[in-house]
Formats: structure tokens, C-alpha cells, sequence
């Protein structure tokens, strides 16, 4: 392995308490980043997690502002941080002005979390058809509001970010326009996921839209986008120039890919490479964490989804995978875990792939009449239901 020369970036500091260092993000995705993933995201990242250490950013799944401001008991379960978790970092996603503003009023207020990004990204089409998500800040004034509600009821107290898509698809780029907008409106950092909704997660990322941004705004711009690797992040670094990095799909089945990137943005070559005990050990402390925060039941099936993605590479027959993967218990789990071949190395080959959702190129549902004004600033109804985060 060769060393690379650690990448010129400093911490990012947001206010006395939310401090990014290195400046890495976990991405927020909706079902996976709750708080047992987070904590050993950060527990890779930075081990000495009881003493406070400083860190990344780990940021929980989306959360619906009108399901927040109505108290929903599954919502608030969702932002149940540990007393381990500092900073608690909170990802909103709403249409309407005056609900984000309410919903980060009650942040403050309550003492719910220290951190607040607004995501501007999803590009479900439940979502977009309703004008949310990636398809709102083509109507930039609607999008000015609701970034300015947020950061005028945060009241300085939590920083406000914003996450984004390049835009709604080729033909309709937003990142220049809202970028600014939400540089004058105050917001701390924005971070850009270098696809329009119409790509999805197909092909690659643009990196060089993450350049443009850095170019033209005076705050943090964060890049986000096929960081499958540590090295990935710094190579974003050096091409465009960000202040930091968003790590999504990559550490999925990996979460040590926290250490690797502590490592890199510290000038360290060495890299996180566990054999199959190990992983198998994490698999076994990942359901703990989620039946501890769920209950069991719920908590052993939620981890179903994370089975493939931790066996990625290793030699393991359909039989004992399809096994795992429907457990119904942490002790029938842990029966299975004991039937691997513990003794298999890492298997590189599977370095620098891709994991997770990778489909791309449809047409991007939008409301009627969507791309005709973008001046309307009208808040588009129903695009607050029920749904999963992208
Ligand atoms: C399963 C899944 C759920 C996601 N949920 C959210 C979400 O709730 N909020 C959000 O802003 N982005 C969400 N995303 C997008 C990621 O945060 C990230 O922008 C995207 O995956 C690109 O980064 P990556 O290439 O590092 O994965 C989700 C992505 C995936 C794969």
C-alpha cells in the first residue's frame, strides 16, 4: 500500500460543541445511520468514544418535521440520542416554512440535538412528485424560506446546514442558485451530492460540480459521492477543494471505514482490512446495539439488511447467508455467526466497490406544472407522508 500525503484540511468547527475532526460526515440514510450504526461508525472513528473525543459529524436518518412538531412517538424514537452522543446531529427534511421553523424551534427549545441539516437531496420519486426534496429548491424562493425559517428560529444556538443534489436533472441544474442562497441566509456548510435526481445513484458522481460550488461560495462546501475508500475521500479533497467530505454507501458493512479515513486525513497509510472473526464480532455488537435501542425482536430483523453487505467478498454458501438473513433472534444469529469459516482474510477485491443502491437514469417525477415558475413560492401539499430518505 502507498502511502498518500494527508489531504490540507483542518477541523470544521461549527460552534463550541459540534466540531467535525476530522472533517468527516456520515452521511444521513434513512433506515441505516440510527443510533446503533452511528456509534460504531464513531467508535471506529474515534475509540476513546466515553472521553468525549472529538470526531466526525454522524448524522441520523431523515426526520419528518411535521411527524416532529406532532411528536410522533415513532419520530421521536428515531432522535433517541444515547448520553454517549455528543454532538447530536439531526437531518430535517420539510416542505413548508413555517413547519421546519417550528420543528427547529423545538429542537432548540427541548434541548433535542446541537445540529441541524436540512436535506434538500432526496430523490424518491414519493418525494419529488410531491416537490420535495431534490425538487424543491428548483422553486428557490420556497427554498429561501424554508432555509431561512430554519436558521432564524435556530436563533444561533445550533448550527443549520444544507444537503443537495446537483439538481432535478441536466436540464434543470439548482446547486449554483441555492448554494448561495443558502450561504446569505447563514447557513454553516453546505454539502452537494454530485448527481441531479434524474441519475439517482447510477454512474459515478460529478466531482467537478463539488469544485464549481467551492469556487463560488464563501462557507464550507462539503462533497459527497461514491467515497467507497479513505483514499476516495482525499482524492475529493485535492480535486475540488472541499472542506470536507459526506460518506454514505461506502461504509455500509464497513463502519471501520471511519478508521481508515481518521487515518488518512492524519497522513496514515494503514488501513482496516478484519478478517472474518472480526467482522463477524461487529455483525454480533451492530444487532446488540440495534436490540438494545429497538428490542430484539424488531432490532434482529432490522439488522437483516446489513447481513450481505458485512459478507460481501467471503467465501459463505446461499444456505448460512440466507440463514442469517432471516434471523429471528441475537442467540439463533449468533448459532449462525459460530457455522462461518472465522479463519478467512479480508477480501481486497472488494475494495473500491460499489454497496448499496446503485440504480440509475429514470425520469424524475415531478408535481404538474413544477418546472414552469420557479418564483412560486406556494407550498406544494402532501409531500410530508410517510417515506424512506435518498
Ligand atoms: C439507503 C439510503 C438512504 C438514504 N437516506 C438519506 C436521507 O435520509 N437523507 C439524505 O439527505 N440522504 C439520504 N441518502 C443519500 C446519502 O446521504 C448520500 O447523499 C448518497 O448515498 C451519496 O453518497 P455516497 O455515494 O457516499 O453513498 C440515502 C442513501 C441511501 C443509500
Amino acid at each position: 500500500m502507498t502511502a498518500i500525503a494527508s489531504a490540507p484540511t483542518s477541523p470544521l468547527r461549527y460552534s463550541e460543541l459540534v466540531v467535525a475532526d476530522p472533517p468527516v460526515v456520515l452521511a444521513p440514510m434513512a433506515g441505516i445511520t440510527n443510533q446503533a450504526f452511528r456509534r460504531l461508525c464513531r467508535e471506529s472513528m474515534a475509540p476513546e468514544l466515553d472521553a468525549g473525543q472529538a470526531g466526525g459529524l454522524f448524522v441520523s436518518e431523515m426526520i419528518t418535521t411535521r411527524a416532529l412538531v406532532e411528536r410522533n412517538r415513532k419520530t421521536m424514537d428515531l432522535i433517541r440520542f444515547t448520553e454517549h452522543e455528543t454532538p447530536r446531529s439531526i437531518q430535517l427534511y420539510g416542505v413548508d416554512p413555517a413547519v421546519v421553523g417550528t420543528a427547529v424551534r423545538m429542537i432548540v427549545e427541548d434541548d433535542l440535538a446541537d445540529h441541524v441539516d436540512l436535506n434538500f437531496g432526496c430523490p424518491v420519486p414519493k418525494v419529488t412528485r410531491k416537490g420535495g426534496g431534490s425538487a424543491l429548491p428548483w422553486r428557490i424562493g420556497l427554498f429561501d424560506d424554508i432555509v431561512r425559517a430554519a436558521v432564524r428560529e435556530a436563533r444561533g444556538a445550533v448550527p443549520v446546514t444544507v444537503k443537495m443534489r446537483v439538481g432535478i436533472d441536466a436540464d434543470h441544474v439548482t446547486f449554483r442558485e441555492a448554494g448561495l442562497r443558502a450561504q446569505d441566509a447563514g447557513v454553516a456548510h453546505v454539502a452537494l451530492h454530485g448527481r441531479t435526481a434524474q441519475e439517482f445513484y447510477g454512474g459515478h458522481a460529478d466531482w467537478s460540480r463539488i469544485a464549481e460550488l467551492v469556487e463560488l461560495l464563501d462557507i464550507p462546501v462539503l462533497g459527497n459521492g461514491d467515497i467507497w475508500e479513505a483514499d476516495d475521500a482525499l482524492r475529493m479533497v485535492r480535486e475540488t477543494g472541499c472542506a470536507g467530505v459526506v460518506v454514505g454507501r461506502g461504509c455500509l458493512g464497513r463502519p471501520w471505514l471511519f478508521a481508515d479515513l481518521a487515518a488518512a486525513f492524519a497522513g496514515r497509510s494503514e488501513r482496516t482490512r478484519p478478517d472474518l472473526r472480526t467482522v463477524a464480532a461487529t455483525m454480533r455488537r451492530h444487532a446488540e446495539l440495534l436490540s438494545g435501542w429497538m428490542g430484539e425482536q424488531h432490532g434482529v430483523t432490522d439488522f437483516r439488511k446489513h447481513v450481505a453487505w458485512y459478507l460481501k467478498g467471503f467465501r459463505v454458501g446461499g444456505g448460512l447467508r440466507a440463514a442469517m438473513a432471516t434471523s429471528s433472534s441475537l442467540a439463533e444469529l449468533e448459532d449462525n455467526l459460530a457455522r462461518l469459516d472465522l479463519d478467512q482474510p479480508f477480501p481486497t477485491d472488494v475494495l473500491g466497490l460499489p454497496r448499496g443502491r446503485t440504480s440509475g437514469g429514470r425520469a424524475v417525477s415531478l408535481p404538474e406544472g413544477w418546472l414552469d415558475s420557479r418564483a412560486s413560492r406556494a407550498v406544494p401539499a402532501g409531500a410530508e407522508t410517510d417515506h424512506g430518505g435518498g
